[in-house]
């Protein structure tokens, strides 16, 4: 098939362009900077293509089908363990770097800072800091068997094993969570915060995604209540930085102001609070 015609064939249902691009470069195994200087009537003749149009015909999402996802320009490796990394992650990791280049930190050295990330998924959080700043270790911490299978292929793949502490930890139960916020400095968080009524309403884009990643109790809220209340535990200085829910910075903002935390919100590129960062005092 010419790759003009597989883009006319698969426009409907992969709406994304650089998606459509993306399995292009998968098919004919060439980096997909090259993609688009190739002329339309390149054949993809792989045999991958019945089986990648079968998939795309089940709405199987582009990145469970091509193994990767870009984030923060990397490349990582995801499969149907994991949450496939969205962009609004992106200002969270782009304000924890903003924050722990800031020198006078919490009043210390980069390779003192204890980071941990939370919900770590494909790992595309804590390993990104890494990336971006050679002098941090961090800890990554997921329930998840098959999230933590991913992390692992992650580290090799970007040769980070040294500076990473990955552990499975069970981040519902409040003593766990209590020991980490009192072990750490930095705490970077996407919890799941999908209520199960959106959820349900949702569930046909979400459905080949683990639906432990997405969704938890009290409507969504159940991991930042947690997380804000032990961070107002601790004795020393912490700075929680997570991504929220489209619809949850009203609930938050009161949350901060009841427990007197200092706070303030991000947004994406709708305009709409997106990431939360706050601290005590
Ligand atoms: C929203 S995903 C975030 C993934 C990744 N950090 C990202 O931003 O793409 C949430 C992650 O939380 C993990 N998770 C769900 N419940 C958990 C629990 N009780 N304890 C620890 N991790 C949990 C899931 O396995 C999933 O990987």
């Amino acid at each position: 098939m010419r790759i003009d015609d597989f883009h006319r064939e698969i426009k409907s249902q992969v709406l994304n362009l650089s998606d459509r691009l993306d399995l292009i470069s998968f098919m004919l195994d060439i980096p997909y900077s090259e993609v688009t200087s190739l002329s339309s009537d390149t054949v993809i003749s792989s045999s991958l293509l019945d089986v990648v149009l079968s998939k795309i015909s089940k709405k199987i999402p582009v990145a469970y089908i091509t193994g990767r996802r870009e984030f923060y320009g990397y490349e990582f490796y995801v499969d149907s363990g994991v949450l496939i990394p969205r962009v609004e992650t992106e200002i969270l990791i782009s304000e924890a770097i903003r924050l722990i280049k800031n020198q006078k930190l919490l009043d210390k050295a980069l390779a003192e800072l204890k980071v941990v990330d939370l919900f770590t998924g494909s790992g595309v959080v804590g390993i990104t800091l890494l990336n971006e700043i050679e002098e941090l270790k961090v800890k990554v911490v997921d329930i998840s068997d098959e999230a933590l299978k991913v992390v692992q292929k992650n580290v090799d793949k970007f040769d980070v094993g040294t500076r990473i502490d990955i552990v499975q930890l069970d981040l519902s139960v409040e003593s766990n969570v209590e020991s980490i916020l009192i072990d750490n400095d930095i705490i970077l968080a996407n919890p799941p915060y999908v209520s199960e009524d959106y959820y349900i309403e949702m569930v046909e884009s979400l459905k080949y995604e683990p639906k432990i990643a997405l969704v938890t109790k009290d409507n969504g809220l159940f991991y930042y209540n947690m997380l804000i209340y032990f961070l107002t535990q601790c004795m020393d200085r912490k700075i929680l930085i997570t991504e929220i829910g489209f619809n949850q910075s009203d609930y938050l903002r009161e949350l901060c102001y009841k427990y007197g935390l200092t706070h303030y919100f991000l947004k994406d590129y709708l305009g709409i609070n997106r990431v939360l960062v706050c601290s005590k005092g």
